[in-house]
């Protein structure tokens, strides 16, 4: 695997527990970090990637490090045959994510992309009871997800704005749902963070989805919550609605004098809410190197994501709706 930080951390884990897979490498710049997170898990350490791609023995690599490194470690990974589950987003830049894809082109490596919130079991759970009928037909979809600290400066200044950082989980998660997204209408707003509002960003965002057949999507996004994370989903359809609401860790309620059905706290961050999903994801994406049955959700997922991400940074800027001209259908493929 490619990077030891936060989530790469996570997914040396996931990788190290899984029954099917080996962790073989650990590369990152910070040499300590690698050391460290190999010697957890009985892989070896390296300061380069070009030790992990020299291994011919490699069937796949997991890329966590920084944004910006993830199109060159693709090319890298798929060259060689190597399957691939990176991390979000592709990259920030949506040339450089199309001439990526331009050269993948026939290429028989699998490429996965790491929106872990599919895999959530509550999310995938709504998503497959829809595609069921349960609800009848799809009206509106309602995601509101709030981080429960803003990050740093430092992290904001390179993140590429709330929209390709924070909103593009959500994004996905509208096109888990619907696919095919027309219009993308964003507000943006600067209601607590000054640090944020000096970076030229958000802490405060409203983004509105229309797809092809009227459905609607609403995303609410805030980089601070005073009550926690706070991750909820609901699609409501003619027949009816489905709701998934936040996790606590236990489900241990208090009831006194002055409020009752109390709760512990939410899971405090997205390591924690979303553990099961990174599980999952990990699960799926061997799954799919082992039966050769495409990785879902692929890099057109990927790209389709930035897509509305930058559309609905320009709807924020501009004041205007922007339409969305390319459709990425539910079997992955770009068509205009
Ligand atoms: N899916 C999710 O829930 C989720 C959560 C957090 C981060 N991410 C994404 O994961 C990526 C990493 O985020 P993070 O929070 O773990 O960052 P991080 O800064 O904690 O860790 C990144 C690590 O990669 C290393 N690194 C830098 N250049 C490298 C290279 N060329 N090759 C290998 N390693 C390199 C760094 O030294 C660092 O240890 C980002 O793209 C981020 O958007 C996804």
């Amino acid at each position: 695997m490619c990077g030891s930080g936060r989530i790469g951390r996570v997914h040396a884990a996931n990788i190290a527990a899984h029954p099917g897979v080996n962790l073989a490498w650990v590369a990152d710049p910070v040499i300590s970090s690698a050391s460290e997170v190999a010697a957890l898990y009985g892989a070896r350490a390296t300061g380069s990637t070009d030790d992990v791609f020299a291994d011919t023995s490699l069937d796949a690599v997991v890329v966590c490090s920084p944004t910006p490194t993830h199109i060159d470690l693709i090319r890298a990974a798929v060259g060689r045959g190597v399957a691939v589950l990176c991390e979000k987003p592709i990259d920030l830049d949506i040339g450089r994510v199309r001439s990526c894809l331009a050269d993948l082109a026939g290429s028989t490596a699998a490429v996965m992309m790491g929106f872990n919130r599919r895999f959530d079991p509550a999310f995938a759970a709504i998503r497959q009871r829809v595609q069921a009928g349960e609800i009848g037909r799809l009206e509106q979809l309602t995601i509101t997800s709030r981080d429960p600290a803003p990050p740093p400066a430092s992290y904001i200044a390179a993140s590429g704005g709330i929209f390709r950082d924070m909103s593009i989980h959500d994004l996905d998660m509208a096109r888990f749902f619907i696919p095919d997204v027309v219009e993308v209408t964003a507000h943006g707003a600067n209601v607590s963070s000054d640090y944020i509002a000096e970076a030229g960003d958000f802490d405060s965002a409203a983004i509105t989805l229309r797809g092809r057949n009227g459905e609607l999507v609403s995303i609410t996004n805030s980089r601070h919550s005073a009550y926690g994370y706070d991750q909820r989903l609901e699609a409501f359809g003619s027949q009816g609605m489905l709701r998934a609401d936040n996790i606590s860790p236990t489900t241990v309620r208090s009831f006194g004098t002055l409020a009752v059905e109390g709760a512990d706290p939410y899971e405090p961050f997205f390591l924690e809410r979303y553990a099961a999903a990174y599980r999952r994801e990990l699960d799926a994406f061997v799954d799919a190197i082992h039966t050769g049955i495409p990785c879902s959700p692929g890099f057109e997922d990927g790209m389709a994501a930035l897509i509305l991400a930058d559309a609905a940074a320009e709807s924020a800027s501009t004041g205007k709706t922007i339409a969305i001209e390319e459709v990425i259908t539910h079997e992955g493929a770009l068509r205009k």
